[in-house]
C-alpha cells in the first residue's frame, strides 16, 4: 500500500514547508516538491497541515482503580485516540504487590493485543520497589523496551523517598526515566481530616484538599532526589504555577527535571467543581483543576520549554454508575480521573495555536516530536523519511463543537462538552494505513481492530 499526500504544510519542530509526502508500506519513504510517483492513494492536502501523529504518554486504559476499572478498554480507547489524531499511546500499568515488572508489562500487553488500533507502549508503574524489582529495571530498559517507570507519592500504593532514590540510581545507570505523580500524601491527608471534621466533603473540597502546596512540596522533593542522584525525573500532570516554579528553579541549576501538563489544566478551572447536581464529581481528578492564573503559567511553561510534553491522563469513569458508585457524600470515595484521549490534539491546536499561545512548531514538539524523544520512540514523532507513517492530515480551519455524542471514548461525558474548536484531523494514518477520517460532522474510525502493535522503546540517551 502506498500513499501520496500532495502540497500539504509539513510541520516540524524547527519550521514548516509545503511539500509532498510519499508513504510506502509502514514508513515515510520520501518528501519533496512535485514528487513524480504513482501511489495507491493520492490525497490533495493543499491548505492542510501534515503533522506527525500525536503521542499520548499518559493514559490509564482498562485499569483497575479505586474499586472499579477505567471505562475504556484497548479497543474503544485506541479508537478514540485514532479519531483524535493520536497514533501512539504509552499507557500505565500499575504493578500489583508481589508482581515483577515483567508480569506487569505482560498483563497489560495481553489486554491490548488484538484490540489496539494504533501502536502502543507501556510504562511500568512501580508500587512495590523490592530489591529484585530495582534489579529488574535494567532488563525493563534493555529487554522489555519499557525505559520509563511511574511512581506515585500519593495514593495507598505510593512509594517512599528511598524507593524513588533507588529507582533514580538504576535508571541513571541504564538509560531510563522515573516519572512521578507529585503530590504530598501527608499534606492532603491532614486537609482531608480537617474537611471531614468540618463535614465539608463535596467535590469542591477535593480540590481544596489537593492544594497547590501539596504539589509544590512533592515536586521539590522529586527535584532534590534527581539532584542527589544526578539522574533525571519527569513530573506527570503538572497542574500549578508553583509546581512549575519549582521545576524551573531546579532546571536553572542544571537538575535533570522535566514536566508534562495536560489539556485540562490549560483549559478548565476550579469553577467546574461547583457544577450543580454533583456535576463537580466529573472533575474529581488528582491533581485537581486550579485557577486560570495557574493555566496561564503552564502555557508560559510550554512556550519557554520548561514544560516539554502534553499527556491526557485519560482515566475515564462514567458519571452515572462509576463516579457515584460509593455515594455522593465523600469526595475521597469518588474514583479519580477524567476522559481526554480523543480531544488532545484538537484542544491544543485550538486553544494553543489558534489563540496564539504557542506556535504550530511548538505544538508538534509537545504533542509528538518531544514526546518521542523523551520516551525513546525512535521510529515515531516526525514527518521524515524512514519514520513510521503515523500522520495526521489536519484541517486548521474546520470548526467542531465537542460533544460526547460525537466522540468515541466509552464514557458518558466529556469535560469539554460545548467547547468550540478550530482545527480538526481530516485523515489519520497509522503506519501507512488510514485509521480515521472526517465524515461530515464528526470523525469516523476506518481502521482495523488489533493492528496496533506493542512498540519496544529504546534506552534513553545520556543527558
Ligand atoms: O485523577 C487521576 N489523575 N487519575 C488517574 C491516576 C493518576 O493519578 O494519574
Ligand atoms: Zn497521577
Ligand atoms: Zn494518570
Amino acid at each position: 500500500m502506498s500513499v501520496l499526500l500532495k502540497n500539504g504544510l509539513v510541520v516540524t519542530t524547527t519550521g514548516s514547508y509545503v511539500a509532498d509526502v510519499y508513504v510506502e508500506g509502514d514508513r515515510i519513504k520520501s518528501i519533496g516538491t512535485g514528487l513524480a510517483v504513482k501511489a495507491d492513494e493520492t490525497v490533495d492536502a493543499k491548505g492542510k497541515y501534515i503533522l506527525p501523529g500525536a503521542i499520548d504518554p499518559h493514559t490509564h486504559i482498562d485499569m483497575p482503580f479505586m474499586g472499579t476499572t477505567s471505562a475504556d478498554d484497548w479497543k474503544t480507547g485506541s479508537i478514540a485516540a485514532a479519531c483524535g489524531g493520536t497514533t501512539c499511546i504509552i499507557d500505565f500499568n500499575l504493578q500489583v504487590k508481589g508482581e515483577s515488572l515483567r508480569d506487569a508489562v505482560d498483563k497489560q500487553k495481553a489486554k491490548a493485543d488484538g484490540k489496539a488500533v494504533v501502536d502502543y507502549s507501556i510504562h511500568p508503574g512501580v508500587t512495590d520497589a523490592r530489591p529484585d524489582v530495582i534489579d529488574e529495571v535494567k532488563k525493563a530498559i534493555h529487554e522489555y523496551g519499557t525505559p520509563s517507570f511511574k511512581i506515585f507519592l500519593f495514593y495507598d500504593f505510593r512509594v517512599d523517598d528511598y524507593a524513588m532514590i533507588r529507582l533514580l540510581e538504576e535508571t541513571k545507570k541504564h538509560g531510563g526515566l522515573v516519572q512521578v505523580h507529585a503530590e504530598s500524601f501527608d499534606i492532603i491527608k491532614r486537609l482531608n481530616e480537617q474537611f471531614a471534621a468540618a463535614g465539608t466533603m463535596s467535590p469542591p473540597y477535593h480540590a481544596k484538599a489537593h492544594a497547590v502546596i501539596a504539589e509544590e512540596e512533592a515536586v521539590s522533593r522529586a527535584a532534590t532526589a534527581a539532584e542527589f542522584t544526578g539522574s533525571r525525573i519527569y513530573i506527570v500532570h503538572l497542574s500549578s504555577g508553583q509546581g512549575l516554579w519549582k521545576v524551573r528553579k531546579a532546571r536553572d541549576r542544571g537538575v535533570g527535571i522535566y514536566a508534562e501538563t495536560c489539556p485540562q489544566y490549560l483549559t478548565l478551572n476550579e469553577d467546574r467543581y461547583n457544577e450543580p447536581n454533583w456535576g463537580g464529581a466529573k472533575y474529581v481528578m488528582s491533581p485537581p483543576l486550579r485557577t486560570p492564573d495557574n493555566s496561564a503559567e503552564l502555557w508560559q511553561g510550554l512556550r519557554d520549554g520548561d514544560v516539554q510534553t502534553i499527556g491526557t491522563d485519560h482515566c475515564p469513569f462514567n458519571f452515572k454508575g462509576q463516579k457515584d458508585m460509593n455515594g455522593k457524600d465523600d469526595y475521597k470515595k469518588t474514583p479519580n480521573g477524567a476522559p481526554g484521549i480523543e480531544t488532545m490534539l484538537m484542544l491544543m491546536h485550538s486553544e494553543g495555536v489558534a489563540k496564539g499561545r504557542i506556535s504550530l512548531e511548538r505544538l508538534v514538539d509537545v504533542v509528538s516530536t518531544g514526546t518521542a524523544r523523551m520516551f525513546g520512540l525512535a521510529d515515531k514523532g516526525a514527518i521524515a523519511a524512514g519514520k513510521d507513517a503515523d500522520i495526521v492530515v489536519f484541517d486548521p480551519k474546520r470548526k467542531f463543537t465537542i460533544t460526547q455524542k460525537r466522540l468515541h471514548q466509552n464514557v458518558d461525558y466529556t469535560p469539554y462538552e460545548g467547547f468550540e474548536v478550530t482545527g480538526m484531523p481530516e485523515i489519520v494514518y497509522s503506519r501507512g494505513k488510514r485509521v480515521a477520517e472526517w465524515a461530515g460532522d464528526q470523525m469516523k474510525f476506518v481502521g482495523e481492530v488489533g493492528r496496533g502493535r506493542f512498540v519496544k522503546r529504546q534506552p534513553l540517551a545520556a543527558f
